[in-house]
């Protein structure tokens, strides 16, 4: 079984990707509903909260886990590695790399939460990578709380977005990268904006590869995907049609439920 989490619906994103790559797989989804989001906390809340699902999915039976969110990828997945060495841990990081090879006018921007703009994961990813071309980091609190109250079209998000994009636009930036798993919702809203001028980079097929690579037995079962949620689980579940996941909503087994945190010592932390 293939366990994939994030603050709420954003990693639903990746998890179509994996679906789709895996279509045997067994997956959770589990969507830390009860405290997105995630980017506007602190390293300490994020890095508690990632350990936590973390081994709760593993209690599960989940033989692989995907962290589906930039922000808790940057702010805990050494710790996480650190605290599962049993298993594989994937995680999703700004597509700083492919964005840098693609780009042709040498200048890019990255979108992303506040908590990953100042990490130093990203801050480390953009030394490697960047060479000789410019980047901006644009931090776009509030963007992934629209998504999840799915006002996907929004006009004031809009026209947010048009005045975040459009100076990295006019200083020709052809690539700009959706470093937050909630964004690639927002694709529809931003793709008339970026038009003709910068394309949006996304790496939830990437992550998926890498999940076809380290699956292992994960990779088989009965295609079922099961919907935790640490709170409102019926959200989770009536944001599949919504966000057009309905290939997803078809591998499901029973109605969403809701994640209690492990009140026991979780199995890893025992021994
Ligand atoms: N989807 C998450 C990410 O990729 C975080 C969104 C949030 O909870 O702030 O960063």
């Amino acid at each position: 079984m293939i366990g994939v989490f994030d603050s709420g619906l954003g990693g639903l994103s990746v998890l179509a990707a994996i679906a789709q790559s895996l279509p045997d797989a067994d997956l959770i989804y589990l969507a830390d509903t009860a405290h997105l989001p995630y980017g506007d906390k602190d390293d300490a809340l994020i890095r508690s909260r990632v350990l936590k699902i973390g081994h709760q999915l593993v209690d599960q039976g989940c033989t692989l886990i995907v962290v589906a969110c930039n922000t808790a990828t940057a702010a805990a997945i050494s710790a996480l590695r650190a605290s599962l060495p049993q298993i594989p841990v994937i995680g999703i990081e700004p597509g700083v790399k492919p964005a840098v090879a693609a780009s042709k006018s040498g200048r890019i921007a990255v979108l992303t939460t506040s908590s990953t703009a100042r990490s130093e994961r990203l801050a480390r990813l953009i030394r490697q990578h960047s060479g000789a071309v410019k980047i901006d980091v644009l931090p776009c609190p509030s963007w992934a709380t629209k998504v999840e109250t799915l006002q996907l079209d929004d006009p004031g998000l809009t026209e947010s977005a048009r005045q975040l994009l459009t100076p990295v636009l006019d200083a020709g930036a052809d690539q700009i990268v959706l470093g937050c798993t909630h964004y690639a919702f927002l694709a529809p809203l931003l793709e008339p904006i970026v038009a003709g001028r910068a394309v949006l980079v996304d790496v939830a097929d990437a992550v998926s590869r890498q999940c076809l690579r380290l699956a292992g037995t994960a990779a088989r079962g009965h295609g079922r995907l099961t919907l935790l949620a640490s709170a409102h689980p019926e959200r989770l579940q009536a944001a599949l049609p919504a966000l057009g996941l309905n290939r997803l909503a078809a591998r499901l087994t029973g109605p969403a439920r809701l994640s209690t945190d492990c009140t026991r010592p979780c199995q890893t932390e025992k021994q």
